[in-house]
């Protein structure tokens, strides 16, 4: 059964805990810096959750391309953040961030400016293989983001059953770590470590 399947879009939005792991995009976006023009993607973009904020941010004369495998996110990611005055244009893809001409597709000829990927590299089997094929589509000097979720630590361990329930509930790896494989190749590198250790955002330029 698709994890990401028509159910789960519906209500993606009130059962994905956004009070928790909200907080991982609203540090990430803003610190990318982007500016009015400019081209980025949204890997596993589901529903559009980062969709306003990276709209907002690169104003009517920019794009952002969502991609995610699951047509049912697509679908509701297209009806929820319509375009309006103001924002940027938005493309929606479908396809598999792994495979490097779903990522070519998305990019249609131009690279991207920036890559955000939030809570989505946890679910893919090789993380590292996802980051070498995204760089096809980048120029260098693009910003990236990066945020996933980690077992929380210290005196936060206590919720870690429930962290790692949350995980498996949405397909995740809690101990993918993702941020590992992306952080040698940045540079001008910040990180912010919330929820007990549970959410982890990395944030940098490439090359
Ligand atoms: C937990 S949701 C996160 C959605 C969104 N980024 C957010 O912050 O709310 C993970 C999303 O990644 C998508 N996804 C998982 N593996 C994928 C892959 N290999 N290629 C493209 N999308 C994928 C799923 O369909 C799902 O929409």
């Amino acid at each position: 059964m698709e994890r990401y399947g028509a159910l789960t879009a519906r209500t993606y939005d009130v059962l994905s805990g956004e009070p928790v792991y909200g907080v991982g995009r609203h540090l990430a976006l803003p610190a990318l810096g982007l500016r009015p023009g400019q081209r980025v993607l949204d890997l596993g973009c589901g529903t559009g959750l980062n969709l306003p904020a990276l709209l907002d941010a690169v104003g009517p004369t920019g794009t952002v391309v969502g991609l995610d495998r699951s047509p049912a996110m697509l679908e509701v990611a297209g009806r929820r953040r319509a375009p309006s005055p103001g924002r940027g244009r938005l493309r929606l893809a479908q396809g598999d961030m792994a495979d490097p001409e779903a990522l070519r597709e998305a990019a249609a000829g131009e690279p991207f400016d920036a890559v955000v990927a939030t809570y989505a590299l946890s679910l893919t089997p090789d993380p590292a293989r996802v980051w070498r094929a995204v760089t096809g589509v980048l120029r260098p000097g693009a910003g990236v983001a990066v945020v996933d979720m980690a077992r929380p630590t210290g005196a936060a361990a206590w919720s870690a059953p429930l962290a790692r329930l949350a995980c498996r509930l949405g397909g995740a790896d809690i101990d993918a770590h993702p941020w590992v494989v992306v952080e040698p190749e940045l540079t001008r590198t910040r990180s912010w470590i919330r929820r007990g250790g549970h959410v982890r955002v990395l944030v940098g330029t490439w090359r």
